[in-house]
Parts: structure tokens; C-alpha cells; sequence
């Protein structure tokens, strides 16, 4: 039986979180959760939390950490959590991991994924993601197999707002500035390790499961 799993993914905007997300997500049978995602489908719903969320994420800033550390709350306090679970893209603030620590989540695992900032830049320009179902892609690392529509669900692919170039850069500042400081913070509980992200998409899996297992 594999070993309970709560493990964080850590890296900087296109680094490939959700990408070996997905993959840990089916090879553990654990749910998969992105802050991200959960973000996009409240501000394509149109309710309170996307409209009142909606200018930090189009300018690449962070949405303020009360409002994700609710959303994780929620979402930790599901039963499909219970055996476990892979959180992307969250913490990414300093407050935020404090605050798993006072909700009293043990975390087993913590990765970083590390990608130069150069190679993001590159990666961003050809990723296209689902709206309808979330699935990403990449134009040539990872290409649909339904050309320009979603291999999941046949929805057309689009490319996220936030993938502009201009965008990217600022993410990329307030990655370092605000979130790169956790792995000194995990590294100090004896909980990282490093994952070197590689061109090739299953090289970065291999890596990531070895980090795993080690
Ligand atoms: P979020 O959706 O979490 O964006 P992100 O962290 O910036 O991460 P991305 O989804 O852009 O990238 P990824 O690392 O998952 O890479 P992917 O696997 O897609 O957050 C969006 C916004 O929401 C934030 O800017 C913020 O406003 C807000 N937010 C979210 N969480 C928050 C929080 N905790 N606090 C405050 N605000 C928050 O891969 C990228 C591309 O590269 C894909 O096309 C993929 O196919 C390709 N690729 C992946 N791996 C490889 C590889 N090894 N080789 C080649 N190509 C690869």
C-alpha cells in the first residue's frame, strides 16, 4: 500500500506544478488541488468571490490570503481529502503556510519545482488550457490529440489571461519576492526537496516520483 501522501508543489508560475499534479493525482488516488483552477471557475461563474477576485489575477497579483486560505479551508474539509492530497499552488505566502500549520494539517511532503525564468517565458507563449474542464496543454510539448480543441472534453483550447508575456514577468517578480521564501521555511522542517524541471515532460515525472519514494 503506498504511504499517506499530503504533499505541497511549490515552483514558480509555468514551472509544471499542474502538470505532475494531474500525475501524482492518478498514480496516488488523491485529489489534486489547485488554487488556480478554483480561482478561474469562480470568476467563469460570476459570483461574488470571482468578481471581488477577478483584478489580482488578469494584473498577475496574488489574491489576498484571507480569501485563499477560506477557499483551502473549504476545500481541505472535503471527504475525498481524508486519504490524502496534492495542493498546487498553495501556500504561497509565508501567512499561508502558518495558517495550514494552525488549521493542523500535517504535510508529509513538500516539492519544488525549479525552471529558469527564461525557460518559463518560453513555456508560457505555447501553453492552451480547457475552460470547460481545465486540461492543459502545451502547442509543443505536450499537444493535444485533438489539435486545437480539448483531447478531454472536445472544448476549443484557449490561452489564459494571465499568459501574457507582460503578465508572466510580474508573476515571476512576486514569485520570487513572496513565495520562493517557503522553501527556506519547509526546508527548515526537514520537508523539501528539490525537483530540477527538465524539457521533457516525463523526465520531470521521473524526477518527481524518485523525489517521492526517496
Ligand atoms: P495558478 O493557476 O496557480 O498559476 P501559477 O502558479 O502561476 O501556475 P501555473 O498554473 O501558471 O503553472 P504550473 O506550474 O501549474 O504549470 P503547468 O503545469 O500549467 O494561479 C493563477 C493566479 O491565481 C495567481 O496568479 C494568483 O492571482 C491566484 N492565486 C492562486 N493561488 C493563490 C494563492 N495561494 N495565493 C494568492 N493568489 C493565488 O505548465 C505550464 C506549461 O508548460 C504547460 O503548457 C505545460 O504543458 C508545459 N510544461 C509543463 N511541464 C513541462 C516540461 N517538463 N517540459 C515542457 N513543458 C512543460
Amino acid at each position: 500500500m503506498e504511504r499517506k501522501l499530503n504533499l505541497i508543489l511549490l515552483g514558480a508560475p509555468g514551472a509544471g506544478k499542474g502538470t505532475q499534479a494531474e500525475l501524482i493525482s492518478a498514480r496516488y488516488g488523491i485529489p489534486a488541488i489547485s488554487t488556480g483552477q478554483i480561482i478561474r471557475e469562480e470568476i467563469a461563474s460570476g459570483s461574488e468571490l470571482g468578481e471581488a477576485v477577478k483584478s489580482y489575477t488578469s494584473k498577475g497579483e496574488l489574491v489576498p490570503d484571507s480569501v485563499v486560505i477560506d477557499i483551502i479551508k473549504a476545500r481541505l474539509a472535503k471527504d475525498d481529502c481524508e486519504n490524502g492530497f496534492i495542493l498546487d499552488g498553495f501556500p504561497r505566502t509565508v501567512p499561508q503556510a502558518a495558517a495550514l500549520d494552525e488549521m493542523g494539517v500535517c504535510i508529509t511532503d513538500v516539492i519544488s519545482i525549479e525552471v529558469a525564468d527564461e525557460d518559463i517565458m518560453t513555456r508560457m507563449s505555447g501553453r492552451r488550457v480547457c475552460k470547460k474542464c481545465g486540461a492543459t496543454y502545451h502547442v509543443k510539448y505536450k499537444p493535444s490529440p485533438a489539435g486545437e480543441n480539448c483531447g478531454v472534453c472536445g472544448e476549443p483550447l484557449t490561452i489564459r489571461a494571465d499568459d501574457d508575456p507582460a503578465v508572466v514577468k510580474s508573476r515571476l517578480e512576486i514569485y520570487h519576492a513572496q513565495t520562493e521564501p517557503l522553501k527556506e521555511f519547509y526546508d527548515q522542517k526537514g520537508l523539501l526537496k528539490i525537483v530540477y524541471g527538465q524539457e521533457k515532460l516525463e523526465d520531470t515525472t521521473a524526477l518527481t516520483a524518485a523525489a517521492l519514494e526517496g
